[in-house]
């Protein structure tokens, strides 16, 4: 038998205990370049974004982060630019909703800044106005941004969609510490699709927007979203679904969706009408796919098909995943539930997620290819690392496809066609799908 005499003993526990408090440093500390330019304890606002809901022809929610708590937070816009520092903005409105991010001691190990979250409403806007905007905490003023409001007659309308920007550094894949290198460049090539494509007005995201909702996650999320920007300062309002990595209080505290937000955290489904015909319909599949929630979408649906030339969904789980398993409940409850309201009222696209790879599948209706069927595209490519999809399955050949490659997809219609493209992360077209009106 073999014996370890008291020396080794003691040499093998020295080992043992260094092992572990270097791991314990390198696991708490986050590197040096990690950390972000002026956020100690400043009043200064960063994080400015948009979010649209049901009707953003007219209303817009402004969100932004402070990292010291902040007593006048106020949004000042204008549909003129006010760029000149002079603070001569038109119009203004109080952030209604602040408060303390929520700290877990895993984010007090990582060792990011507190935080304090601010959530402003402005109404009564002009549809396809230009907002120049800029907010005010505790007197600190930011630069100016702008967007576009959506329009409310029929034009054409082109928006982003994508999902999954929960990560995507080198080492260790799956951590939540940047740099975020894919999710960085993503942002970058959607920030030049909109200075090209000016027509672009906002980015429908599917989801899992960070690795939880916890706010070491979600302050380098915003951090990297800073990337989304034109040069001359415009920034693309999200329309926010909710995914599985996105549970959590941190969540409801930093995507305020004004009367769609609810305490319980149920919610977060919701219509918004883009133009007059075009409606999105926001889906949450992380409650109840059923009861309340596909009551709900039937009586949508049937409201909108007669009114509307098209109509799409966007949701995380997907109901025709190309990656995880088919049978799985998650998108099972999701196919079997909203898949036949779908094909009921004729969807025109539905606009997944959570998987990490590129898909198009066949027209699809009552579970079968059908050339009237449902397309349904994504599902997941805003940074996170690809996996490799089955191309095998039914619903993916050709005329369908799927690929392990970032991406955002660029979504137009106008009266005579719906148009989906897929951009890659180098800015090449990896598909290009359209189709006519069902009307
Ligand atoms: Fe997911
Ligand atoms: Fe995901």
């Amino acid at each position: 038998m073999f014996h370890l005499n008291v020396t080794t003993m003691r040499s093998l526990y020295l080992a043992a205990a260094l092992f572990v408090l270097t791991s314990c440093r390198t696991e708490s500390a986050p590197p040096k370049s990690a950390q972000p330019q002026g956020t100690s304890a400043s009043p200064s606002p960063r994080h400015v974004r948009v979010i649209w809901t049901e009707d953003p022809s007219a209303h817009a929610i402004i969100s932004w982060t402070t990292m010291a708590e902040t007593r006048q937070n106020i949004v000042r816009y204008d549909t003129v630019s006010r760029g000149d520092g002079q603070r001569a903005y038109a119009m203004s409105a109080p952030a209604v909703r602040n408060g303390t991010a929520t700290l877990r001691a895993e984010d007090l190990k990582e060792g990011v800044p507190a935080g304090w979250y601010h959530h402003a409403e402005i109404t009564g806007l002009r549809p396809a106005t230009k907002v120049y905007v800029a907010v005010e905490s505790d007197g600190e003023l930011t630069d100016e941004r702008w967007f576009i409001t959506a329009p409310n007659d029929d034009r054409p309308i082109t928006l982003l969609s994508g999902g999954d920007s929960r990560m995507g550094g080198p080492q260790p894949r799956y951590a939540g510490r940047t740099p975020h290198v894919d999710r960085q460049n993503m942002n970058k090539r959607m920030a030049q699709l909109l200075a090209e494509n000016p027509d672009i007005i906002a980015l429908a995201h599917g989801a899992d927007w960070g690795t939880t909702a916890d706010w070491r996650h979600l302050f380098w999320w915003f951090e990297d979203n800073e990337l989304l920007r034109t040069e001359d300062g415009r920034i693309l309002p999200f329309i926010v679904a909710r995914g599985n990595h996105d549970e959590g209080v941190g969540f409801n505290e930093h995507f305020w969706l004004g009367d769609i937000t609810d305490e319980l955290s149920y919610g977060y489904y919701f219509t918004t009408n883009l133009g007059s015909q075009l409606s999105l319909i926001t889906l949450n599949t992380e409650i109840s796919v059923a009861g309340d929630q596909s009551e709900w979408l039937e009586e949508q649906l049937q409201e909108l098909r007669p009114a509307k030339r098209w109509i799409m969904a966007q949701y995380h789980r997907p109901a025709y995943p190309a990656v995880k398993e088919f049978t799985a409940l998650e998108f099972a409850r999701v196919r079997e539930t909203w898949s036949p309201l779908f094909d009921k009222y004729g969807l025109d696209l539905a606009l997944e997620s959570d998987g990490h790879a590129l898909k198009r599948t066949v027209p699809i209706r009552n579970f079968k290819p059908a050339k009237d069927g449902v397309v349904y595209i994504g599902e997941g490519g805003l940074g996170v690392p690809q996996r490799v999809p089955d191309s095998a399955r039914w619903f993916l050949k050709s005329p369908g496809m799927t690929a392990s490659a970032h991406h955002v997809w660029i979504v137009s219609v106008d009266s005579a066609q719906l148009r989906a493209r897929a951009i890659g992360i180098d800015g090449v077209v990896l598909d290009d799908y359209s189709r006519a009106p069902r009307l």
